[in-house]
């Protein structure tokens, strides 16, 4: 496909305009004098020029050092607050310029300048305090997207507590696991939200949860609902309006933090394995994340983003709220489903909001797909200049349509690997820099270091899947809390130990291959492995074939083990009006067979409205996996579209 077409489009005038993508070069190489206190010259005295983004309340000694090793602390000596640099510092010169416009699901909408911004983070965190919250206390955050969202996480960088953002799709159990585990000391949620036609009431299930665990934290509630909905405030909760008005003007000095302290916890979305909470060190993170909102987004002052994530996840912590305010951009926050009042939302809020960067995941893509062309083709989008792509291989069909239909061949496409744990972009390609090529993730981004490994820890050359490593420390790696280093240590740096090697090499569980201009396709999480005869399979490389078949939208593979055998099952979405199943059941098989091998073939192909998902678009294999192996479903507490498990059964024991 790369060959037919001729060289995608690059951002004109790009490097120009960029000071810091001048200064490192692929090689890690930098324009600035070397410094600090590595051995090695070229690493990593580069960082310096991303850490300049920043401004800093106190000067950094050293970019990095090996204490903790492997988690190494960066930029140590140095003080900040992220709060401050997200807001306080563009006061002066883009005070009144837009800094966040949200639209809610009914319609409503509303904009905040910088200014606005910073009187509301203000407030929020006076408010705080006055509830008790301390510097490094934990507050978790249970809201819909809603502009308090971001505010709340601000506020509480600016007095250095540290934010928990739990997805509000999540159940009280799952809250209440989350709140726990951190000894959170303050929770912040709202009444309700509307999901299309119904109501959820986020109250009761944060009642619930903080029932279970029979504590009465201090409680903030934003009346999302308004005068339709009783917010029914027990001792000790408090509304968020009330507490704004009455702590506004607030004079709320930002507290300077050590580069190497905790800016915030979140979980891993644990798809394969149970959720594990997640540290982020306040100088790393805000380095790395500035430095690839800069890169790999093209974000400038006044630049609109829309990324489609939830705040509950990382993408939504790095590139909708810090990454785009630390550089001044404006970010636009849609409350509810795409889908609704109808298909032609998304299109809408582009094109109502001038929308520059786009960037969402394959899942949302293929639902495009599936609905068709003539949604976004129905509207002006040629504010667009620039589409990512984010959480799972993306197969060069989707991206052709995405490129074609939503880029209007005009948008370069960044495909960006990374992970809760990395907190920043490490593989992609830089737009207006790098050849695109549809599929494939890029290469690894300057200064950073992969390699493609075997079962011992072996580099493999171009063309030969293994795992995926990272090789050399990066700033916004992990900063586990001393309590989580041991289970992080054995899952992220144990996998090919060999103690008395002196090589630092973190395990990134997910395999990949290279080609030859050092471009990385990612085939799968190692866990989404499937071994038929001595075959390791990606799950990800066989759903690729099997979605070659026109009619499927979406597919899932999964491994069925009976007596010692492992055979293919797939779930598959098929395109509306889909009737001859006999025939596409057959071609399914048939692909399989053409693309991976014969003795892949599929023993079973199951149609199902919709996969399972995870709040992140995630497919959730383990709850397959137990459809099909005939154990009780588990984990649908972190599913988008719970309703469907029932439904799966039933296809599955009539098959
Ligand atoms: O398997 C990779 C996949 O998502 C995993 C990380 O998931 P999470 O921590 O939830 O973070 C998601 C957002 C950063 C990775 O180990 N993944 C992420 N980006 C891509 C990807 N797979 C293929 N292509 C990508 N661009």
């Amino acid at each position: 496909m790369t060959e037919e077409r001729p060289a995608y489009p690059s951002l004109e005038n790009r490097t120009a305009r960029h000071r810091t993508l001048q200064a490192i070069g692929r090689d890690g190489t930098t324009t600035k004098p070397a410094s600090g206190d590595c051995s090695d010259r070229k690493w990593p005295t580069y960082w310096i020029t991303a850490a300049s983004l920043l401004e800093w309340s106190d000067p950094y000694e050293r970019i990095v050092d090996k204490e903790n090793e492997p988690f190494y602390r960066w930029f140590v000596g140095g003080s900040l607050n992220a709060a401050e640099n997200c807001i306080d510092r563009h006061l002066e010169e883009r005070k009144n310029q837009v800094a966040l416009r949200w639209e809610g699901k009914r319609g409503e909408r509303r904009t905040y300048t910088y200014y606005d911004l910073y009187r509301e983070v203000s407030a929020v965190a006076a408010a705080l305090r006055e509830l008790g919250v301390e510097e490094d206390d934990v507050v978790t955050i249970y809201l819909p997207k809603l502009p308090e969202l971001p505010i709340t996480m601000l506020a509480c960088a600016r007095i250095g507590a540290l934010h928990n953002v739990v997805f509000a799709g999540f159940s009280p159990n799952a809250l209440a696991e989350r709140m726990q585990r951190l000894d959170s000391h303050t929770l912040v949620t709202c009444d309700g939200s509307s999901r299309e036609e119904t109501v959820i009431n986020q109250k009761r299930k944060a009642d619930t949860a903080l029932a279970s665990i029979e504590e009465s934290l201090p409680t903030i509630v934003v009346d999302r609902l308004g005068s339709s909905h009783d917010m029914h405030l027990g001792g000790n909760q408090y509304d968020y309006d009330n507490l704004v008005e009455a702590f506004v003007g607030a004079n709320v000095p930002p507290v300077p933090r050590k580069a190497t302290d905790p800016l915030f916890h979140i979980h891993t979305s644990g798809t394969t394995g149970d959720p594990q909470r997640m540290t982020h060190a306040t100088g790393g993170y805000l380095t790395g994340v500035a430095w690839t909102a800069q890169t790999v987004f093209d974000l400038m002052p006044g630049t609109t983003i829309w990324c489609t994530a939830g705040a509950g996840w990382i993408t939504g912590h790095s590139y909708v709220v810090y990454g785009p305010l630390l550089l001044g951009a404006t970010v636009v926050l849609a409350e509810g489903s795409l889908r609704y009042p109808d298909r032609y939302r998304p299109w809408e809020v582009i094109e109502r909001n001038g929308v520059e960067v786009f960037y969402t995941t394959p899942g949302v893509i293929r639902t495009f797909m599936k609905w068709g062309e003539s949604f976004p083709s129905s509207h002006d989008l040629s504010s667009l200049r620039l589409l990512g792509t984010v959480g799972e291989p993306i197969s060069p069909d989707t991206w052709e349509w995405y490129y074609t239909h939503v880029g209007d061949e005009r948008c370069p496409i960044v495909d960006t690997w990374w992970q809760t744990e990395t907190g920043r972009v490490l593989i992609s390609d830089r737009p207006g820099i790098d050849e695109l090529k549809p599929g494939l993730v890029g290469r690894p981004l300057p200064g950073i270091e992969i390699q493609i490994v075997d079962e011992d820890g072996h580099e493999l050359p171009p063309g030969e899947s293994g795992y995926l490593t990272i090789d050399r420390p990066w700033p916004s790696m992990l900063a586990p809390l001393e309590g989580d280093r041991y289970w992080v240590l054995a899952e992220y740096w144990q996998a090919f130990s060999d103690p008395r090697a002196d090589t630092w090499q973190y395990f990134t569980g997910d395999r990949a291959v290279i080609d030859d201009d050092g471009y990385v396709t990612i085939l799968g999480r190692d866990d989404d492995v499937i071994t038929i005869g001595n075959h390791r399979l990606g799950t990800a490389q066989l759903e690729a074939a099997i979605t070659t078949v026109d009619s499927v939208t979406e597919a899932a593979a999964v491994a069925e083990r009976t007596a010692g055998e492992t055979a293919l099952c797939v779930f598959a979405t098929l395109e509306q009006g889909q009737q001859d199943r006999t025939a596409i059941r057959n071609a399914v098989a048939d692909a399989v067979a053409e693309h991976v091998g014969e003795f892949a073939r599929p023993t079973s192909v199951v149609f199902t409205p919709e996969l399972p998902e995870t709040y992140s678009g995630k497919t959730m294999y383990r709850l397959l996996e137990c459809i099909v192996n005939d154990r009780p479903p588990t984990d649908s507490d972190t599913l988008r579209n719970p309703e469907i498990v029932g439904e799966l059964t039933t296809i599955w024991n009539q098959e």
